[in-house]
């Protein structure tokens, strides 16, 4: 199990909610909804969030909390065999290629702070932004050392164990930045044309709902709450037997939908009134937030903290990302090394290391697959950064909460003795009830169906 504990159940919700709300929420949910018909977009997503992300959140504490270990661990020490292993070898799987495009977005954030502190977006037109970000993403060099900066930074923290200090950190930072998003949403709702955005964004025309919106929402929002890959398995380890698993699950869904609206109310009527499109696809924030934080009252000083800030929050969400892969590599040396004693432990200082080697390795295939010249790094006219994205919110995330939600429902033994139900009283006690039905049937169903009609096989 992970080493590291957290200091109350605050610092706790704060950590699960640091993990959840990152580049997710503020780069992929507007371009993903931009895409994706803007408010049909967005009544999907809510209703994924309420009907699967919620109760995903909550069974993956579930697991922590029961099983008292992460990913690796937590399967057989909760079913007592190795059948369901195959279910950790998935949550590795998803984590390491889900860091391999990650950090690449995390590394413009990088480039886009280091820009704003000498001032490159001042006076930029809306082309000069757009060929300002596709210049940048083909120039090899520069994002893959600007991906290396979040990489060792996070290897740094996990290296010297201070997630706790991150803890703190983000305490403080997590609440400035909804306050600066919430500044920036009072600036952009003056701009003109403000209210052709919002009704984009909130106004869903029913007849774009497809079955493959419902797919995208569907990964996005799972991606969104870190959940399907066992990231939020670790934090659970960590809450006390009595803390309510449903009530933190509502206050890390809440909290991290909030930023993602937030960052929909920020970015679309500042596409309308600028004339960008929102079909832009991946660039649509770093090409639109530049634009916007330059019509703020002190455009360099709102530059410079904003995109601190979305440094940060990245940093929180890649911290917990590369967390799965080091917890598991630790346990399963130790497992291996118990069966085999030729096979010595990996330590969790080496641990970080193989991690780091690899995901530096999956980054810089990304970066060089950006570049259009690059086709053996191209599958089916997707580059491998796009390709990853997809496959890792769209199919792995959902097929791992699928398999969690099983193993939980059927596996795990929710009622009886240490049931969920016993001693919840009054509303609590209805809320574990409807959990427990939903995880059962409506949840396994869903998932399903949506992936069939998703796929075009219904
Ligand atoms: N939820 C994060 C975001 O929205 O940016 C991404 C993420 C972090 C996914 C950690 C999975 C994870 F384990």
């Amino acid at each position: 199990m992970a080493n590291n504990a957290f200091s109350s159940k605050v610092g706790l919700i704060m950590a699960a909610a640091g993990s959840a709300v990152g580049l997710g929420n503020i780069w992929k949910f507007p371009y993903v909804a931009g895409e994706n018909g803007g408010g049909a977009f967005l009544l999907v997503y809510l209703a994924c969030v309420v009907a699967l992300g919620l109760p995903m959140v909550a069974t993956e504490f579930l697991i922590g909390q029961r099983s008292r270990h992460s990913a690796f661990g937590a399967f057989r020490q909760l079913n007592g065999n190795n059948r369901w292993q195959w279910l950790s070898w998935m949550c590795l799987t998803t984590s390491v290629l889900i860091m391999g495009f990650y950090f690449v977005v995390t590394g413009w954030c990088f480039n886009y702070l280091a820009e704003a502190v000498v001032n490159t977006f001042h006076a930029m037109s809306t082309d000069q932004l757009t060929a300002h970000f596709n210049g940048f993403i083909h120039s090899d060099l520069r994002m893959m050392l600007f991906s290396l900066v979040p990489i060792v930074l996070t290897a740094a923290v996990l290296w010297f164990d201070v997630n706790k200090g991150i803890e703190q950190l983000s305490k403080i930072l997590m609440p400035l930045l909804l306050v600066m998003m919430i500044l920036m949403v009072i600036r952009v709702l003056m701009l003109d044309n403000s209210m052709q955005g919002l009704r984009f964004f909130f106004h869903p025309d029913f007849s774009k709902i497809t079955p493959n919106v419902i797919l995208e929402a569907m990964g996005q929002c799972f991606f969104s709450l870190s959940i399907g890959m066992g990231a939020l398995i670790t934090y659970g380890a960590y809450m006390p037997p009595k803390q309510r698993v449903v009530y933190t699950s509502v206050q890390v869904a809440v909290l991290d939908t909030l930023v993602a609206v937030l960052a929909g109310v920020i970015i679309f009527p500042a596409v309308f009134s600028f004339g960008f499109n929102p079909e832009e696809g991946p660039k649509l924030a770093f090409i639109v937030l530049p634009a916007i934080l330059e019509q703020m009252s002190l455009p360099w000083f709102s530059s410079v903290l904003f995109f601190s800030l979305l440094c940060i929050a990245a940093l929180t969400s890649t911290i917990s990302l590369m967390e799965v892969s080091v917890a598991y590599m630790v346990e399963v040396s130790e497992h291996w090394a118990k069966k085999n004693p030729r096979i010595k432990p990996l330590n969790r200082h080496k641990s970080v290391l193989l991690v780091a080697v690899v995901t530096i390795a999956i980054t810089s295939l990304c970066v060089l697959s950006m570049t259009d010249a690059r086709e053996w790094l191209s599958f089916g006219g997707h580059n491998l950064f796009d390709l990853l994205d997809d496959i890792t919110s769209c199919y792995l995330m959902p097929l791992g909460a699928l398999g969690m939600s099983i193993f939980v429902a059927w596996k795990m033994p929710l009622e009886g003795e240490n049931g969920l139900t016993q001693n919840a009283k009054g509303l609590h006690r209805w809320v574990c009830i409807i959990y427990q039905q939903m995880i059962r049937w409506i949840i396994p169903i869903v998932i399903v169906v949506i992936f069939l009609y998703g796929l075009d096989i219904l």
